[in-house]
Formats: structure tokens, C-alpha cells, sequence
């Protein structure tokens, strides 16, 4: 604390609230005062002209101190332990899983029922979807939120999410939900009240009476939703305005220029907080700030706003870590950790989004070079901040790396998309995959990809051509895939379902509220007679899940897989392989991959380059141990298969 305005403004106000200084309150009134300028700082950097700018400062500092109140004790220590582990979100032991609490078990406490079905695959940390009340039909699987205190009624009440959050708590695992931070259902109270004519509620989207502005917009910034909710604006006749919707039409985006939108969501974002959320994922950041004549996507008024979101975080809820899902091109989602003077300093966690398209890119061209080009700006993440790592996850795969990335690698980028694309749909001549397109843009030509990882890998084609040897590599397909994802730092978050080689859902095409969005097919309805083929030896169910079990574990039990900023590429010798090295003290982890659908041979020299060289080398996967070789020998790996070699000698 020192004697500026602020900070006397600052103790005044605790002084109001009633905080202790001396005993129960003297760690938050530090945070308080470490954070205070830079809460100023970024504050006035988006909204120092504002009108309302002082009202809603005020409002801001009040809130921090209020939430920091009510925050629960039991939440109050877990803040205290992880500020002892330093980092508790880079270690190797946290593994998630992404979950539609309905669709996986009917509702909250059908999930806390399950729990020990976590703990046997090794899951300690819980995505759960969307909870809050969204409309029906209306939905988009939760991201479209009418009331953000309120958990929809079909998956129980606020005390069914609460008694889950203390029972995880109980069993040491960790919860992450969604902030829906861009937009609201049309149906949000606020959305409402600005149908109804309320001009203050109008302000808090973009509303305007003729399409002049919309049409100026338009101009710069592309479609999100081309086929199911082309546009950006939406007419809506109670209030005769156009409002800006960049998702679907229902979906009103939010207007961060306003600074009472951003302190009405942070208070959101602090209840969550006192939730006992540990991750808040934070939906859409790209989008949260708007500018005629650009895309309105990654401004930087964006990443100031995240960086405001941070501090304030740091000083109400510290323990609550930030995850920006930021799917963008991998250059932009880098600068979502921070950048200049406020690098590490934004985002605690981004979605990998590059890796993961990546790993698509390898399997269905058995050609690990556009994965290795496009390493980059990927490994610019800095130290302290880590990946969300994933191979599936409930939206549509965007092949979203640069075309440079894929000419770099010796390949013309239409032609490698176009391949690409034709490959998952399940188009190609041979292409075991059995996905589809999502969002195919004719303008422009651009499409993602929607699909379950089983059946992207081949499984269901596989099954229905009664082919044993396309069984045999969808299987293995399945596990090099998560392999990866496991072994290449960060958080791994599973899909559910993919624990079991789900195949696609197509149940969804039966629901009108679903069918137009194909991204239904990889959410599947969980059956758990199912779920029991686990325990079946012999099955596919349960060859993936041992498989996955087994890579928890062993993940959980090397230390070294922690993102402590410790890996590297190694240099390619063979195009089919990609492989990667982890360092830690005297320690070292050669992880490689087999993207070919043959065995491949890698020279023993690539295990020498990186330092002092091993000469005997033990497969955590296998259990078996390799003599290093000469230069001109080989380690093989089979078809589509992998090994986590440490140097033991
Ligand atoms: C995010 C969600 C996606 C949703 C969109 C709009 O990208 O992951 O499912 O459609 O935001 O909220």
C-alpha cells in the first residue's frame, strides 16, 4: 500500500466492508493492494473516456471485496494450497474429462454417483458443459444462457451442483465450468428488457435501428455459423432494431464498451469463482471485443479486457485459474498467455487447438511435416502458463494452422486441406473415416470437421466392413492419438465416450432441435450396458479403455511430463514419425510417434542429439528396455504405435 489517491481510496473501502487487516483478511488486503494500480491501469485503458467510468470502477472494487467475503472457507485454503504448490495447474497428476452432464448420466447427481467410475479410469478433473439455465431448443448445448446463476432444470438444482463440487473436493478433483463470457440467450433477462424498449439494457448489446452499421460491419467480419445462422445481425421487431449475433441469431453478443457489461460478468465470474470452480473456462474470448472494419476477433481491447478479468481474479478467488478458449490461427491463440509487459499475465491455460488439428493433419496423411513446420509460434507459451490438451472435444475439429505452415512442408495448402477434409468426411477413395463437414462456408470454402474420435480414426467403418486389420489400426489410432496428447505437456482433457471408442451419435438427426448442427454426432447419449464392456476382455471397449487407464497412470507417475517448459522437437529423420524430448534435472524422455499405417524405422542417432547420449533406453509403454544402437540401426516403431523411452543408462 502507499499514499496515492488510489490506494487511500482503497482502504476506505475495506475499511467500509469491515476487513481485518491484522488476522483473517491480511493475505487478501495484500493481494488487494499488489493489484490495485493494474486493475486501475487496464480499467483505464479501455474505459478511462467512459461516462460511467468512475461509477463502475467503484462498483468493480466493491465487488472484489464483497466476493472475497462470501468466498467460502474450504475454498479460501484450497487457495492457500495451491499458492504453496506454485503452478498446481502445470503438474502431471491432473488429468480431465469433458462431460454433458445428461448425456453422460441424466443429470448432477447422476455425475456424483459416478465418480468412482472416474477414479478407476484415472479422471481427477471434471468439465462439465454448460449447467446454467439456457433455453430449450434454443441452446446451443448450454452456450446460450438465460440466467447465469440459475442451473437448468434438467440437470437438478444449484444444491446438486454444490453437493458434487464438496464431493469432488472430498476426493481431491478438480472442476472446471463455463463462463459464457460473449453473448446471452435472447431470453437473459438483460436481452429482454432491451426488447422491451429499456434503453439502458440496449446498451448492453449492439442494437441498432437500421442496417447502415450492421451492413459496415458485415463488411470486415466473417461468418461463424454460414449454414445454420448465416449473418451477424439479427432483426428483432418487439424492439425494430438489428442486433448483433455472431453465433446464432439467438445468441446476443455482449457490448464490452459498455464497462457495466464487463463488471456485471465479472461479478458472474467471481460467483463461479465461489462456486469452487478451479478452471473457469472462458467461451469465445476472441470475439468479446468489436470494431468496425476489422473481423472483431482478437483485438487487443480483448487481451486488455482478459488481463483486467486476471488481476481481479488474482485478488478475489487467486486459486481459480483461467482457460481462454481462444480457437484461432496458432499465432493469435499464443498471445491469449500475455504479450510485451502483460505476457504470462493473461490466460493461466489456452485450448491447443493448433496441436490438436495437427495430429488429425498426421494420421490421415501418415506424414508428420506440416505437424513439425507449425511448431512455432506453439512454443512460444511461456513459462508458468500451460496447454489444454486434447485430441476431441464437443465442437467440430478447424484445421485452423496457416497455409504457409503446410507449403513450408512441401505441400500445396488447397490441395492438403482440400485432401484433408475430403479424408474425414469419409469421401476419399479408401478413407476409413466416417465424419462430416461442419460449417462449410461456399464463399470461401472453408469447412471444419465434426465426427467422434472413433469413428474419425475408423472404428465404425472398420466394424461395418467386418475388416480386422482396419479394426486392428482404428484401434491403435485411437490410443497413438491420446498417446500424444498425454505426453506432450499440458492438461489432457478426454472426451467422454472416447474412453470407449464411441462411435458417432446419430440420434441427433431424430431431434429438430439438434439436426441442423452436426456436431451432435460426436456427443453421444452415454448407455452404460455399454460402459460395462470395459470390463469384457477382448472387446474395443475395453482395449481403449485399459489403454487409457494405463497412459493416466503412467502420465501421473513421471513427473517429468509436467509442463515445466522442458521439451523439445527432435529434428525429423524419418517423415512418419514425430517424436519429442523432455528434460528434467538429469532426467530424459523421448516420446515417439507413428503416424504411418506401416512399421517405421527411426536411426538410433536421433536419441543422441539432444545431449549427453543414452545407451539403454526403457519403454514405459512396452516395459521393454532397447540397447542404443549405431548410427545406421534402427528402433522400429509398429503401425500407427508409440514408446515413452527414458534414458536409463
Ligand atoms: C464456443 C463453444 C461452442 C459454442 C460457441 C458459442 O466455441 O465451444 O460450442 O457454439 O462458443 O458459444
Amino acid at each position: 500500500m502507499n499514499d496515492s489517491p488510489l490506494h487511500q481510496f482503497g482502504l476506505q473501502l475495506l475499511q467500509s466492508h469491515k476487513i481485518d487487516f491484522k488476522k483473517n483478511d491480511k493475505a487478501f488486503v495484500n493481494h488487494f493492494f499488489a493489484h490495485l494500480d493494474e486493475i486501475e491501469f487496464l480499467f483505464n485503458e479501455i474505459y478511462g473516456g467512459h461516462s460511467k467510468r468512475n461509477e463502475a470502477f467503484d462498483t468493480l472494487l466493491s465487488a472484489l471485496i464483497l466476493f472475497y467475503q462470501q468466498r467460502p472457507a474450504i475454498f479460501k485454503n484450497k487457495d492457500a494450497a495451491k499458492a504453496k504448490k506454485q503452478n498446481w495447474f502445470l503438474s502431471s497428476d491432473i488429468t480431465g474429462m469433458s462431460l454433458y452432464v445428461d448425456r453422460f448420466a441424466g443429470n448432477l447427481k447422476g455425475v456424483q454417483e459416478k465418480l468412482p467410475y472416474f477414479k478407476e479410469l484415472g479422471v481427477n478433473f471434471l468439465h462439465l458443459m454448460p449447467l446454467f439455465e439456457s433455453p430449450e431448443g434454443e441452446s446451443d448445448g448450454g452456450y446460450a444462457v438465460s440466467n447465469f446463476r440459475k442451473i437448468d432444470a434438467r440437470f437438478g438444482s444449484n444444491e446438486d451442483l454444490n453437493s458434487l463440487i464438496q464431493e469432488m473436493n472430498q476426493q481431491d478433483m478438480y472442476v472446471m465450468l463455463d463462463i459464457v463470457f460473449n453473448h446471452t440467450s435472447h431470453q437473459h433477462e438483460w436481452a429482454q428488457k432491451a426488447k422491451a424498449g429499456d434503453t439502458y439494457y440496449q446498451d448492453f448489446f449492439y442494437c441498432y435501428n437500421t442496417q447502415d452499421i450492421p451492413n459496415q460491419f458485415n463488411e470486415s467480419m466473417p461468418e461463424i455459423l454460414p449454414e445454420s445462422s448465416p449473418g451477424n445481425f439479427t432483426y428483432i421487431p418487439e424492439c425494430k432494431k438489428w442486433v448483433m449475433t455472431v453465433f446464432h441469431h439467438y445468441q446476443w453478443d455482449l457490448n464490452y464498451s459498455n464497462p457495466s457489461v464487463f463488471v456485471a460478468m465479472l461479478e458472474h465470474v467471481l460467483h463461479y469463482a465461489n462456486l469452487g470452480v478451479d478452471i473457469l473456462r472462458i467461451d469465445a474470448p476472441a470475439f468479446i471485443w468489436k470494431q468496425m472494419g476489422t473481423s472483431c476477433q482478437n483485438l487487443p481491447q480483448a487481451h486488455t479486457l482478459l488481463r483486467l478479468l486476471k488481476q481481479c481474479v488474482l485478488v478475489a478467488s487467486p486459486g481459480m485459474a483461467l482457460l481462454g478458449e481462444a480457437i484461432v490461427a496458432p499465432n493469435e491463440i499464443i498471445k491469449y498467455f500475455g504479450t510485451d509487459e502483460g505476457i504470462a499475465k493473461e490466460c493461466d491455460l489456452a485450448y491447443n487447438a493448433t496441436q490438436m488439428a495437427l495430429q488429425w493433419d498426421a494420421l490421415a496423411t501418415g506424414d508428420t511435416r506440416v505437424m513439425l513446420a507449425a511448431q512455432h509460434p506453439i512454443m512460444q507459451k511461456p513459462f508458468g502458463c500451460t496447454w489444454l490438451s486434447y485430441t476431441r472435444c464437443h465442437d467440430d475439429i478447424g484445421l485452423g494452422y496457416d497455409d504457409e505452415m503446410i507449403e513450408r512442408a512441401g505441400f500445396n495448402a488447397y490441395q492438403h486441406r482440400t485432401y484433408l477434409k475430403n479424408y474425414y468426411a469419409g469421401w476419399q477413395e479408401g478413407s476409413p473415416a466416417a465424419g462430416a463437414l461442419f460449417s462449410v462456408n461456399p464463399k470461401t470454402g472453408d469447412a471444419r470437421i465434426s465426427g467422434s474420435l472413433a469413428s474419425l480414426c475408423g472404428l465404425e467403418k472398420a466394424i461395418e466392413w467386418k475388416s480386422e486389420i482396419e479394426i486392428e489400426h482404428a484401434l491403435r489410432k485411437i490410443i497413438l492419438m491420446q498417446a500424444m496428447t498425454l505426453f506432450i505437456g499440458g492438461i489432457p482433457m478426454l472426451f467422454y465416450g472416447d474412453e470407449l471408442a464411441y462411435t458417432n451419435d446419430y440420434s441427433y438427426l431424430q431431434e429438430a432441435d439438434k439436426s441442423y448442427d452436426n456436431r451432435w454426432m460426436h456427443r453421444p447419449i452415454v448407455h452404460w450396458d455399454k460402459n460395462e464392456k470395459r470390463n469384457e476382455v477382448g472387446s474395443y471397449e475395453n482395449t481403449i479403455f485399459t489403454a487409457t487407464k494405463k497412459m493416466i497412470a503412467l502420465r501421473g507417475s513421471l513427473s517429468i511430463v509436467s509442463d515445466l517448459k522442458n521439451m523439445n522437437w527432435m529434428p525429423p529423420h524419418n517423415i512418419h514419425i514425430a517424436g519429442f524430448v523432455r528434460t528434467h534435472e538429469n532426467k530424459k524422455l523421448y516420446c515417439v510417434f507413428n503416424y504411418k499405417n506401416t512399421a517405421s524405422y527411426l536411426t538410433w542417432y536421433a536419441f543422441k542429439e539432444q545431449g549427453e547420449r543414452p545407451s539403454v533406453l526403457h519403454d514405459h509403454w512396452t516395459g521393454k528396455d532397447f540397447k542404443v544402437g549405431n548410427d545406421h540401426e534402427h528402433f522400429v516403431l509398429a503401425p500407427y504405435s508409440f514408446a515413452i523411452l527414458e534414458t536409463i543408462k
